[in-house]
């Protein structure tokens, strides 16, 4: 029996794309709000081969308020999970005001659109960059912010304070903002997965891209940190596990046990890797060497963070079930299989 109707905005990028392949596994409908801007029409298909459904899709710009009348008022939305947003700390910091922009102006429209279409569960994708460089590790949800170190992360921090505002006066609509730490690896059928625009900003696209030799090597940003072998420590987090954490957001909305209509959890795996602790892990699982080399610090990287996984474990029931070595495995093989058989079918 289906369970009801999610409107997924940005469901046709990376981390949408494979949390409407779980919404379709566990009896829901997924519709998809997108305006293609860091994405693919063809991850429908993907969605549909690995799924056996494929979602309705709306191409819409979340910046244009009318435009968002294309979708039907007779269609029935159980909830909606937020994605679509731009999410390059680099692009951010060379042209602040398209992501202030496109980021908060999406999401002020998704929140009149909960209110006007009655829709009272919504997810919102936030980040861990919230935190910053955070002093006490690991950051629970009670670690206080710091000033964003790039403006994709204030837009992160001020769309959390829009909620929250809008929250007060409109106490009908339930939401949970989900601090994401770092999602990497793919789908197991390697049909779907990371593809970055350009110049990777993330370990693993940067690093299986190296692996398949269209980049040289490998950049690792700073040696000297005080960590284990000096390179920086992230908390990654399977893509297919965070997609599960959606639904575990969702259902508890819907089960009626929240103490109020806002709440926040931290998704990541709980585990520190250094990104010499990755390549190696990489290198574990292919049987390959990676070239990689050691270089600067980068501007606006933290040395070290790492979530604290209690309180999704706790309210949600979340615990990811995935680790480092299904991480890489599983972003190799998808970058295998795209440059072997997806790539060539578009150009
Ligand atoms: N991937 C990460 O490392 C990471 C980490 C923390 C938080 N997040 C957040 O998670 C969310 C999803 O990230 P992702 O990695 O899947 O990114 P993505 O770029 O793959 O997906 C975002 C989707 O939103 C769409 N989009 C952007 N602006 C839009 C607009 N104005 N109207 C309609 N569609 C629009 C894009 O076309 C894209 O398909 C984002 O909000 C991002 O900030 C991502």
């Amino acid at each position: 029996m289906m369970k009801g109707n999610i409107l997924v905005s940005g469901g046709s990028g990376y981390i949408g794309s494979h949390t409407c392949i779980e919404l379709i596994n566990s009896g829901y409908k997924p519709i998809i709000v997108d305006n293609l801007s860091n994405s693919d029409i063809q991850s429908l298909d993907r969605i549909e081969e690995i799924a056996g459904e494929r979602p309705e899709f709306f191409e819409i710009n979340l910046c244009d308020r009318e435009a968002l009348n294309q979708i039907p008022k007779s269609l029935r939305i159980d909830a909606l999970i937020h994605f679509a947003a731009f999410k390059s700390v680099n692009e951010s910091v060379a042209d602040p005001l398209m992501y202030y922009h496109n980021n908060l102006e999406s999401l002020v429209n998704i929140l009149r659109f909960c209110t006007e279409r009655n829709i009272e569960h919504l997810v919102f994708s936030s980040s861990c960059t919230v935190y910053g460089d955070a002093k006490e590790l690991p950051v629970t949800e009670e670690t206080p912010l710091q000033k964003a170190s790039s403006p994709y992360g204030n837009t992160k921090q001020i769309s959390e304070t829009i909620i929250l505002d809008y929250l007060k006066v409109h106490p009908e609509l339930n939401t949970i903002s989900l601090r994401y730490f770092n999602p990497a690896g793919a789908h197991p059928s390697a049909k779907i997965g990371e593809l970055p625009r350009g110049i990777p900003n993330n370990l693993l696209p940067y690093l299986t891209q190296t692996a398949v030799g269209l980049r040289d090597e490998l950049k690792v940003f700073g040696g000297d940190y005080n960590t284990k072998d000096g390179s920086a420590i992230r908390d990654y987090i399977h893509v297919s596990d965070l997609a599960e954490a959606h639904l575990k957001a969702f259902e508890f909305m819907k089960s009626g046990k929240m103490t109020s209509n806002y709440d926040l959890f931290n998704l990541g795996s709980g585990n520190g890797y250094t990104v010499l602790e990755v390549i190696k892990s990489y290198e574990k699982v292919s049987g390959e060497k990676l070239p990689y080399q050691i270089v600067d610090r980068r501007p606006g990287d933290v040395e070290k963070i790492w979530a604290s996984t209690e309180k999704a474990e706790k309210i949600l029931g979340f615990t990811p079930s995935r680790g480092i070595d299904d991480i890489t495995k599983s972003a190799w093989e998808w970058e295998k299989h795209y440059r072997k058989n997806i790539e060539k079918s578009i150009s």
